[in-house]
């Protein structure tokens, strides 16, 4: 609405200011050209040395009572010899105007708060040869307010119909035009609320291409991330009931059966203890899992001895390492020091460190090495296992994957260690990557900045 008026008004601004000065300008040089006449006329007359005509005398006032205005004559020594209003005959008149028509110059000056027009004209000697004298002319410009009075009147009387015209078609177009973004703000209302909103193709503006664009490429990560968190809550909940179900068989078996002898109950009760055991662990995996989950500011980032935490971490894992009858190598290129949450980062290597014992063969060997460069620090966690095949390596860090059901189910684990770890890796904005050849072995990468880079 205001964005029409505006400039409406600007515009009528505009229109009365340059038609004043046409107007000014038309009448000054009417002006001009007859004070031109009459100052010829009087220069004709010889007026320095002769007493004026009585007709010329008779002409100026004429003039001056068409223009409603006042003429005054001042001869060569700025001394006012003739005024139409007979008020300053006599004085002596020294202004820049007067001073430049002596010069040869005509003057003419509008004064716009006064409103008033003067213009002056120089009187040559008959000869043409000087400046005798200067005619000089002002006439009130009120004429010129009365017409822009009626103009205005005008111009406001059409600002008043374009506003008119413009709020008719503000209100009818109004909701046709703003009808795509309406649709756009329930699509995003939906989501909010939590239902299934649909894709959008607003293609009415490129506005709403790039809105549309913006919000499909949202829902589609959203729609991503909850059939992510479906088939993890899906998955957790299998996992969880496979050691609970298994607790449930092997209780009513025995709960079902009289007499049953002492060997059978002691074999079931380690059976049962197993599975407790089991989802212990796996209950443990999925806080440690929800806990990385957690945003980079979860992170307690400290100026850590990493040599020293890897052998810690080597050295709590040497029991399992002996009882698998593995060997366990560390190998350290330089001292590195580095901002980590030791914590965090030791879950990471812990699991890599137990998979290399888990996945081992007999008297196969794991050979860690610790290494840096200005910027990063590296972990290779190499074993001499039976290594993952190829197809399996881009699903090893997903949660719950397991390459061999069957195989690993024996061997024990939840299928969350790797997942732990790459979570782990990526807090420190770090990166991790996995070598691996069946049969041969697997060599585990990690990359980690030295310094902890927040944002
Ligand atoms: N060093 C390794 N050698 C061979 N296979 C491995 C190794 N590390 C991991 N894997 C495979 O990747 C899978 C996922 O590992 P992980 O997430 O730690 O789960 P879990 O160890 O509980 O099974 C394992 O089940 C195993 O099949
Ligand atoms: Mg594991």
């Amino acid at each position: 609405m205001a964005v029409g008026i505006l400039p409406c008004i600007v515009l009528k601004a505009i229109i009365l200011e340059s038609y004043e000065n046409r107007a000014v300008d038309v009448q000054t040089a009417r002006l001009q050209n007859q004070c031109k006449i009459l100052s010829d006329q009087i220069g004709a007359g010889g007026y320095a040395d002769a007493q004026m005509p009585e007709t010329l005398l008779v002409e100026l006032t004429h003039l001056a009572d068409v223009y409603n205005g006042r003429i005054l004559l001042v001869n060569g020594q700025y001394e006012i010899t003739e005024d139409t209003f007979d008020l300053d005959t006599g004085k002596i008149l020294v202004s820049e105007n007067v001073m430049q028509c002596f010069e040869g110059k005509e003057t003419k000056i509008y004064d716009a708060k006064q409103r008033y027009i003067e213009v002056t004209c120089p009187v040559y000697a008959p000869d043409g040869s000087r400046v005798a004298g200067v005619l000089l002319t002002s006439i009130p410009a009120d004429f010129v307010l009365e017409s822009l009075d009626a103009l205005n009147h005008i111009a406001w009387v059409a600002v008043g119909v374009i506003a008119l015209l413009v709020a008719t078609l503000a209100a009818a177009l109004g909701p046709v035009m703003v009808r795509p973004f309406a649709r756009i703000t329930s699509s995003i209302e939906a989501v909010n609320e939590g239902y299934d909103a649909n894709y959008l193709h607003e293609n009415a503006y490129t506005e709403t291409t790039l809105i549309s664009e913006a919000f499909n490429k949202m829902l589609g990560r959203l729609k991503t991330l909850d059939d992510s968190r479906q088939e993890f809550v899906a998955n957790v909940s299998h996992e969880l009931k496979t050691p609970i179900t298994s607790m449930k068989v092997l209780a009513d078996s025995l709960l079902g059966q009289e007499d049953v002898p002492v060997g059978l109950y002691r074999e079931f009760m380690g059976d049962l203890s197993e599975e407790i055991e089991r989802e212990d662990k796996i209950i443990n995996d999925l806080l440690s899992l929800v806990k990385m989950d957690k945003t980079a500011s979860a992170l307690d980032v400290k100026q850590t001895n990493i040599n020293e935490l890897v052998e810690r971490i080597l050295k709590r894992l040497q029991p399992i390492a002996a009882a698998a009858n593995v060997e366990v190598v560390f190998e350290s290129f330089r001292p590195v020091n580095a901002e980590v949450d030791e914590v965090k980062l030791s879950l990471a290597i812990s699991n890599l460190v137990e998979n290399a014992v888990k996945y081992n063969t007999k008297g196969g060997w794991i050979h860690v090495s610790l290494n840096a460069d200005h910027k990063y620090f590296y972990i290779e966690v190499a074993d001499s296992g039976i290594g993952i095949p190829q197809e399996a390596q881009e699903h090893i860090f997903e949660r719950f994957y397991r390459v061999d059901k069957s195989h690993s189910r024996e061997i024990g684990g939840t299928g969350l260690g790797l997942s732990i770890a790459r979570s782990a890796v990526v807090l420190h904005r770090g990166a991790i990557k996995v070598y691996s050849q069946p049969g041969e072995g697997t060599t585990f990468t990690v990359r980690i900045p030295l310094s902890y880079v927040v944002g």
